[in-house]
């Protein structure tokens, strides 16, 4: 089993086991005691690679950064990369440029392929955000229903919680300017999803609409990291989708503000607001190591036992 999409792990047990591991850390201490997480990143991160390697510590295993870029770009192909690879890690986690490389890696991959954010994806990220949305909006009947309005770039972080959301049941709005909407393919994705679970998925091009009486407003940086795109060109299209006290005036009063970090303060986001008291950008980090645990003890088939000693 791989985790490229957020659709391939079993979200309500991922996130069941995330609360377990948060609540009894000590409980898990040994249920990866010799396991190796090896790490290639092509982009930068503070977030996903120390979550993972002081998750992978935690469970009594270790994490092998391979540090290079070049793995990926013509050192082998990826049969040979992944094989040699699987005679000393057992797991990779990696951040890629394209979806297509990694898809190619899982492909060949006898050990568990990690997701740690691609073009299309961020399914970790997205993981920790919807175990914090439980904590902070959930009910005795969950977390469907919760009003989610994602306003900003249709980026790999917007498509994790779609779709996520759209195994869960959440109600989220999407609010994009023209042509900066996910992709037709992952649209169809999150709507398949929702079919299932009766979440509702809307789309507008008006922030306002989007975060009219939400109970989470979420926006995550305009260019991505690697991405063509003009900033100017974006930052042109995207006025008005900056998300400052007025427009989370209009969500709930107990509204929460999130973000999946890095943040250009003062462009997607002021700094009043992501430094002010609805924001809960550092519960959502700190939640990144126990939704990194849940992966990893997923793909390791360990789901739920807890150790003994
Ligand atoms: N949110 C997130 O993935 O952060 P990093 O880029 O620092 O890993
Ligand atoms: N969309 C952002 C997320 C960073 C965690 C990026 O890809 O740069």
């Amino acid at each position: 089993m791989h985790l490229l999409s957020i659709s391939d792990i079993d979200v309500p047990k991922a996130l069941a086991l995330a609360a377990k591991a948060k609540a009894k850390p000590q409980a898990f201490s040994h249920t990866l005691d010799g396991k190796t997480l090896a790490a290639i990143f092509e982009k930068p991160s503070t977030r996903t690679k120390l979550s993972f390697h002081v998750a992978i510590n935690q469970l009594g295993g270790h994490f092998a950064d391979l540090a290079g870029a070049h793995i990926l770009n013509g050192h082998e192909d990826a049969h040979d990369t992944a094989n040699a690879i699987a005679q000393y890690a057992d797991f990779l986690l990696a951040r890629v440029n394209s979806h297509e490389q990694l898809a190619e890696l899982a492909a060949h991959s006898p050990i568990p392929i990690i997701n740690g954010l691609s073009d299309a994806e961020h399914p970790c990220q997205a993981l920790a955000d919807l175990l914090t949305i439980s904590e902070l909006k959930g009910t005795s009947d969950g977390i469907n229903g919760t009003k989610v309005a994602f306003v900003g770039d249709g980026n790999n972080v917007c498509n994790s919680l779609l779709i996520g959301a759209g195994l869960l049941g959440l109600d989220i709005t999407l609010a994009s300017p023209p042509g900066f909407g996910p992709k037709g393919a992952m649209i169809s994705k999150a709507a398949a999803c929702a079919q299932a679970s009766g979440a509702s998925i809307s789309y507008t091009t008006s922030p306002k609409l989007a975060i009219k009486d939400a109970d989470v407003v979420y926006t995550d940086v305009w260019v991505s990291m690697g991405e063509k795109e003009n900033t100017a060109v974006k930052a042109a299209a995207f006025e008005g989708f900056s998300i400052t006290s007025e427009l989370m005036a209009l969500a709930k009063a107990n509204a929460i503000f999130m973000h999946c970090l890095p943040a250009q303060k003062g462009v997607e986001v002021s700094k009043e607001v992501i430094e002010g008291p609805q924001s809960v950008v550092f519960e959502q980090a700190a939640n990144r190591l126990h939704a990194q645990k849940a992966v990893l003890l997923m793909l390791a088939g360990q789901t739920g036992e807890v150790n003994s000693s």
